[in-house]
């Protein structure tokens, strides 16, 4: 009796339960999903894997050797820096610690984690496409890629911190010794060979332990620094960033390969929301959950931008096309729950916020103080929204909170 009793309890929740899984694979199906594979990446030689890795933490290679790859992508923060925008030269500390000391240069941009971008199918890069692969080949504001000996776009993208201004070559009246910040002079196509010139000489010839700890690290590689390139450079970091940071293994893509306990019902809920009546995947797309494409939804600016009187035009920096004015990348959603804040600027401090945003602005701006900038401009940025957006078909809080939890899976 016991038996049959528990038996009533279990049957309607089984059957709930794989009607649930019954519907995702359907999804998984008509979407193409794989799960996120770690094996399929970019090309890359794994010999230069440790120098990417030396390269990527070393100092030595900004204007003021005072800034590293690592300082805005920290191992410990799944390789962001916790900052809505980043601080780049002149800067100290890491994290937090950056914005209290109140000096360094401001990178009026969120800091993206590395997960998933050394994948073949990570088509482009920064949230305004700086680096973009078309019909096999790599553009870039440097130029052609393959033609300049660089592996990968991840190898091409990994070089430009090194040319920007803000991130790696400083201010005059911030280091006066920087002999990088001539580079800063031309155009990005000239700094690059600039940059290569510098850096081969710095590296090749600089005296003192850290060079020298630098260039024991150079006779692994089959580089010599004396011939070094600024796609060396590049593919030494970019092999790092394949073989130690692609790498994520998520409970979602879990489930899509078949383990179907992986995810908690709510989460199984959160899923068939996401490609379903949320219509999330319209834009976040495939296993690493973006079409690669460029949108807005209408966030709104913040103090500091890198376009004219401090705004940030978005895509429309680089395609100079009127139309592509506030649209960002659709970011991938890989290790998403693990790298707040978000936005392009940082603007929202949650998940919660964020998503939200994407179904209704208005409460965001509720307890908002307009700066008199905002409140005469904020309205040319929310008619930029994507129609897009109109299609998302979501009523209520149970809902609401089972899509975070999804979030929180992948
Ligand atoms: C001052 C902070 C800072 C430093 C230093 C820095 N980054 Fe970044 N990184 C950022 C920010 C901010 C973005 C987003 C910028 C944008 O899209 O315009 C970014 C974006 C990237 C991207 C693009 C990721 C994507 O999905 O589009 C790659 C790759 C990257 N950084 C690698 C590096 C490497 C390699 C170095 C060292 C050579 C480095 N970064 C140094 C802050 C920094
Ligand atoms: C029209 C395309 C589009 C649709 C549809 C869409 N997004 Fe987005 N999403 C974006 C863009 C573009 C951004 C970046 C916006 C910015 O920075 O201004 C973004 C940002 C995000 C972020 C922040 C990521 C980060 O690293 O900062 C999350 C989380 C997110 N979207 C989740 C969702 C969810 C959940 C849905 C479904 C309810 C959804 N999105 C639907 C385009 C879209």
């Amino acid at each position: 009796m016991r038996l049959f009793f528990s038996l009533l309890l279990i049957i309607p929740f089984r059957i709930f339960a794989s009607s649930i899984d019954f519907k995702l694979d359907k999804v998984i199906e008509i979407y193409g999903l794989q799960g996120f594979n770690c094996n399929i990446t970019q090309p890359s030689d794994p010999l230069l894997s440790p120098l990417g890795e030396a390269l990527f933490e070393s100092k030595l290679l900004s204007g003021g050797q005072d800034t590293s790859c690592s300082t805005c992508h920290l191992k410990e923060l799944n390789r962001v820096d916790g900052l809505p925008i980043s601080v780049g030269v002149g800067g100290h500390g890491e994290g937090v610690n950056r914005l209290k000391h109140g000096k360094g240069i401001l990178v009026p941009r969120n800091s993206f984690t590395l997960a998933g971008r050394g994948h073949s199918n990570y088509k482009t890069y920064f949230w305004d496409g700086k680096v973009e692969v078309e019909s096999e080949r790599i553009v870039s504001i440097i130029g052609d890629g393959k033609g300049k000996g660089f592996h990968s776009p991840l190898a091409l993208a990994s070089v430009l911190p090194i040319l920007a201004r803000d991130e790696f070559l400083g201010l005059l009246e911030n280091t006066q010794e920087n002999e990088m910040i001539s580079i800063n002079d031309s155009y990005y196509e000239d700094r690059y060979f600039k940059a290569t010139s510098f850096l081969r000489k710095q590296i090749s010839t600089s005296e003192g332990d850290e060079w020298d700890e630098l260039r024991k690290i150079f006779i692994g590689s089959k580089i010599e620094p004396e011939n070094l390139k600024l796609s060396d450079i590049g593919n030494a970091i970019s092999a790092f960033l394949i073989d130690k940071e692609n790498c994520v293994e998520n409970k979602w893509s879990q489930y899509v390969r078949g383990n179907k306990e992986s995810l908690t019902e709510q989460q199984k809920q959160g899923a068939f929301l996401f490609y379903g009546k949320g219509r999330c995947v319209s834009c976040h797309q495939g296993d690493l959950f973006s079409d690669f494409n460029f949108h807005s939804i209408g966030t709104p600016q913040g103090e500091f931008g890198v376009s004219i009187y401090g705004q940030d035009l978005g895509r429309s920096e680089i395609s100079l096309n009127y139309e592509d004015r506030f649209k960002f990348k659709t970011p991938s959603l890989l290790n998403v729950s693990k790298t707040k804040p978000y936005g392009h600027n940082g603007a929202f401090q949650t998940l919660d916020e964020i998503v939200l945003f994407h179904l209704n602005p208005m409460p965001f701006f509720k307890n908002k103080e307009w700066t008199e900038k905002e409140l005469y401009s904020y309205g040319r940025i929310l008619s930029s929204r994507s129609k897009m957006l109109s299609y998302i078909d979501m009523f209520t809080k149970e809902e609401f909170d089972q899509l975070i939890s999804f979030l929180e899976a992948i």
